[in-house]
């Protein structure tokens, strides 16, 4: 199967429109197709496999590789993803890695977050759950969590005395924590020491969130909370334990440099075969199907033009109308309905 942009299209038949999906109550539940995304997908490519339409998967959801949830996706809803049609939203930390390269930081949440950190290039970075390992009595609920049992850093262990010593620069956190008391704990640890859990009081060090996501949808009737819940839970604690009040960072839609770089990544997509400094912005239109008024639907809004906004109603959003505050330019059912009215709309 090929996986390029179909080559068989001419430069001025190529399509001057894009698309960005949502997948958490977009193309999936937790881990199950929801509103036909797997039909709805391959309506994009041609007979031989080559993808006709360029997009990308634009979530804040994350904790593994590009490449890997690009495999999963792939496996999950029967076509032939490209890590570089996956924008996650720890993506951006990318950018980060000049300032941290070598320096020391901790990776938090769900999945393995400390291995995207290291392909994205940064080369001193541990779990907070290997990190926690080396602080005796850090945790002390530990001996109470049964599922902590599991080895961490693949058995493979650094000397206690170069991990305790070692200053954390920066905390990210990449994806929705799994052990919310334990890392409450270890990171208003880091982050009133200086980053040396244990000692004296020091400067903040930086902490990153991927996303600002208060809740979201994932496979249960109502919404779920996500990393937000988690950072006003540290935040507010911090606050009450600390003279200075957080200073944090976090990326994520509705953040329209996210939509920048999402029109970038679908440039990219469309001109393959350009080198990527030089790519021309010729979209008429860029479609952001999302179910979460707040962030999908505020976030395209905020971009401006080229972005043409369309709710779903298989997520967060489960309104009859168009929601109140943030309004989409459509509001369908589905993510096939969806791929159909922009189908329809640019034939
Ligand atoms: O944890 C994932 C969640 O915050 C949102 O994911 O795909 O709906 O942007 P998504
Ligand atoms: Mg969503």
């Amino acid at each position: 199967v090929t996986r390029s942009l179909s080559q068989n299209s001419s430069q001025s038949e190529r399509p001057s429109f894009g698309v960005a999906f949502d997948i958490d109550g977009v193309i999936l539940l937790g881990h199950t197709p929801v509103g036909g995304s797997p039909r709805a997908l391959r309506r994009l490519y041609d007979d031989l496999g080559a993808l006709k339409i360029p997009y990308v998967f634009l979530t804040n959801g994350g904790g593994f590789p590009e490449s890997r949830r690009a495999a999963e996706l792939s496996e999950i809803l029967g076509i032939n993803i490209l890590p570089s049609q996956v924008i996650q939203g720890h993506s951006p930390f990318k950018q980060l890695v000049n300032r941290f390269e070598n320096e020391f930081v901790i990776a938090v949440g769900k999945g393995e977050p400390a291995a995207v950190m290291t392909e994205y290039g940064f080369k001193n970075v541990l779990s907070i759950d290997e990190y926690s390992s080396y602080f005796d009595g850090i945790d002390p609920l530990t001996p109470y969590k049964m599922w902590t049992a599991r080895e961490i850093g693949n058995g493979v262990k650094t000397e206690r005395g170069d991990v305790v010593s070692k200053r954390v620069q920066a905390a990210f956190v990449l994806s929705d924590p799994v052990d919310w008391s334990r890392d409450i704990q270890v990171l208003c640890d880091v982050l009133r020491t200086g980053g040396l859990p244990g000692r004296e009081m020091g400067d903040q060090p930086y902490i990153y969130f991927a996303n600002d996501d208060l809740e979201y949808q994932a496979n249960f009737p109502t919404e779920r909370l996500g990393m937000a819940a988690f950072r006003i839970a540290l935040e507010a604690i911090y606050n009450r334990i600390h003279c200075n009040p957080l200073v944090y960072t976090s990326y994520g839609k509705p953040n329209p440099l996210v939509f920048k770089n999402a029109e970038k990544v679908l440039g990219s997509l469309l001109h393959r075969d350009k080198p990527s400094h030089h790519i021309p912005e010729q979209f008429n239109t860029l479609y952001m199907v999302g179910d979460n008024p707040k962030v999908d639907i505020r976030g395209a809004q905020q971009a401006g033009a080229p972005w043409f906004s369309i709710l779903t109603r298989t997520g967060v959003f489960k309104g009859k109308q168009n929601h109140q505050e943030f309004p989409a330019d459509v509001v369908v059912d589905t993510v096939e309905e969806a791929v159909d009215f922009i189908l329809r709309r640019e034939n």
